[in-house]
């Protein structure tokens, strides 16, 4: 293993009041953000997109790493310099997302992830593009029926098996179950599936040998389901999230980074927040890996359009900096 390149790029992810931004759509879901402000989604519209936030002045002072789409390690920023270079000279570590989407699990509506058999050649491709990191993502959806002990079982063994792949070409893993927020589920469903999805991961991980001192979890929080009747407060949601993590996630984990997976952007904020409030002596260090949490005020301030990129860019980093407060408990809804 190469124990010193995967020791640096942690010390550089896990920064005290810092965290990761996902900037890993696809071209399918770049095109729905796209679509939403009314833009066409081309690779070079989606190139301005990436431009938008990832050129936005002073984000390094709130973003410790990236996680790219693959269409992006090869574009460039408006002054010709290719998207991981231009990161890695801001002092931020470029990462990717190395999983191929959802596939249907043995002919059920559950979904496990595609891409393992070609992992390994792509690590080696994307470490030349300067990657120190790399994200796998597998879903779980709530219902009466599941998830099934079957597909908690078989996305744990991929998710650790592609942590191992990664380890062991010198890239730190971000392995992320989600546990999706659609549904009427309530905030005791989201914890218990939480719970039983994260201990058969770590399980997983254990049985291959993956050192955890070299991992990043990215995890959902525990969370009422969007379309619950009597959503759990701020307060609950720091209380639950952080109880199921400290029943689970082992203490060697250096970072956990949560995904906001379609809270609002303040909703986001806010829970982090509040789960430091909660605890100042965490047994590691919890930040956060959003992607619409962050984008979206931007995204809905630049409307595609160049005069307002200075606007869109002010309102990316202004929401970096409320949630690089949130990783101190810092923030107040006051700051909006
Ligand atoms: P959201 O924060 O929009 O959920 O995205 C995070 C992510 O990377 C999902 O894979």
């Amino acid at each position: 293993m190469h124990e010193k390149e995967l020791e640096t790029t942690i010390k550089h992810l896990a920064v005290p009041g810092k965290g990761i931004l996902a900037a890993d759509e696809s071209p399918k879901t770049a095109g729905k953000r796209l679509a939403s402000i009314n833009t066409e989604s081309t690779a070079e519209t989606r190139r301005q997109y990436r431009q938008m936030v990832l050129a936005a002045k002073d984000m390094e002072k709130y973003i410790s790493g990236v996680i790219l789409h693959e269409e992006t390690l090869n574009q460039k920023t408006n002054d010709g310099v290719f998207f991981p270079k231009h990161l890695e000279l801001k002092g931020i570590v470029p990462g990717i997302k190395v999983d191929e989407g959802l596939a249907h699990f043995n002919n059920t509506d559950e979904e496990c992830t595609n891409g393992l058999e070609t992992l390994p050649l792509r690590l080696k491709e994307h470490k030349k593009h300067g990657c120190k990191f790399a994200k796998w993502r597998a879903v779980y959806k709530i219902s009466s029926s599941t998830p099934t002990k079957e597909i908690i079982k078989r996305n744990s063994e991929d998710l650790a098996k592609y942590a191992k792949a990664c380890q062991e070409e010198g890239i730190v893993p971000m392995v992320e179950p989600e546990v999706l927020i659609d549904g009427e589920h309530s905030i005791d469903d989201s914890e218990r599936v939480t719970h039983d999805v994260l201990k058969e991961l770590f399980s997983a991980l254990k049985k291959e040998k993956v050192n955890l001192k070299y991992t990043i979890l990215k995890s959902s929080m525990v969370i009422s389901g969007k379309q619950a009747k009597d959503r759990a407060g701020v307060e609950e949601v720091a209380k639950r999230t952080l109880k199921v993590l400290k029943a689970t996630v082992p203490s060697d984990i250096p970072s956990i980074n949560f995904l906001s997976g379609g809270q609002t952007p303040q909703e986001a904020t806010a829970h982090l927040d509040a789960m430091h409030k909660l605890d100042k002596n965490l047994p590691w260090y919890v930040s956060f890996s959003y992607a619409r949490a962050l984008q979206e005020p931007a995204l809905k301030a630049w409307q595609g359009k160049d005069e307002n990129m200075h606007k869109a860019q002010s309102a990316f980093v202004h929401r970096a900096k409320l949630n690089s407060l949130a990783t101190q408990g810092k923030y107040s809804s006051s700051m909006e």
